[in-house]
């Protein structure tokens, strides 16, 4: 079980759940090309947003294994919603997570995701008790690798055409991060 303490707060960030205010930030990015490139799913539309943003705004705790957590992450400065962040539970036996994170191209390189997804893990190990958490990526998703390599997960393979994704086999990086390396950073 994880209810959050909303609003949460970074130095320059505040992560709290979705409301249906959110639709046209929202959909700004989630319906760019560049965004979902190397997702699973395709740039949405306007009603696809709309369906998407009624599921995180009811997924704002975790109450069993196979939930996802999703959060909304505004920025202090201007009160704009710049990205996204979901927890999955994956496994209450092994106490293991995934995360993901989709940010606004206009907000990219800034170190935002980073700092929004440090919050994801203390959320993972220290409210949830997770033993592991991973994170799944297209190895061309350079950004994302980095991003996970930033927050000190490990590399720990590099799936050959494992996927097939949007028509073409596709490469895969798993990272992950065990609560003793949380600990220990
Ligand atoms: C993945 C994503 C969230 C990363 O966001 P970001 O804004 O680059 O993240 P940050 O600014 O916090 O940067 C994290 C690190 O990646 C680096 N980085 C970002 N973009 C990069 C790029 N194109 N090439 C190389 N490194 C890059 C940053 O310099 C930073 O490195 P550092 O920790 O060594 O300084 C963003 O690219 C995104 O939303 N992509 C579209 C959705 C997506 O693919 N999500 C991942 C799903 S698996």
């Amino acid at each position: 079980m994880l209810q959050p303490a909303y609003p949460m707060k970074t130095a320059r960030l505040i992560l709290r759940p979705f409301t249906k205010a959110d639709l046209n930030a929202l959909h700004s990015f989630q319906s760019r090309p560049d965004v979902t490139r190397y997702l699973y799913w395709e740039p949405r539309t306007r009603a696809e947003t709309a369906a998407v943003l009624e599921d995180k705004i009811a997924r704002s705790t975790l109450t069993e294994p196979g939930e996802y957590l999703a959060i909304a992450v505004e920025l202090i400065d201007t009160g704009e919603l710049i990205g996204d962040l979901t927890l999955w539970w994956t496994s209450r036996e092994h106490a293991s997570g995934e995360i993901g994170v989709v940010f606004h191209p206009r907000h990219h390189g800034k170190g935002y995701a980073a700092e929004a997804a440090g919050e994801l893990f203390r959320l993972g190990f220290e409210d949830l008790g997770l033993h592991r958490i991973y994170g799944r990526c297209d190895s061309r998703n350079v950004a994302s690798a980095s991003l996970m390599e930033g927050l000190g997960m490990r590399r720990e393979a590099h799936l050959r055409e494992n996927e097939l994704v949007k028509g073409e086999w596709t490469d895969e990086l798993v990272y992950a991060m065990l609560s003793s390396e949380w600990k220990r950073r």
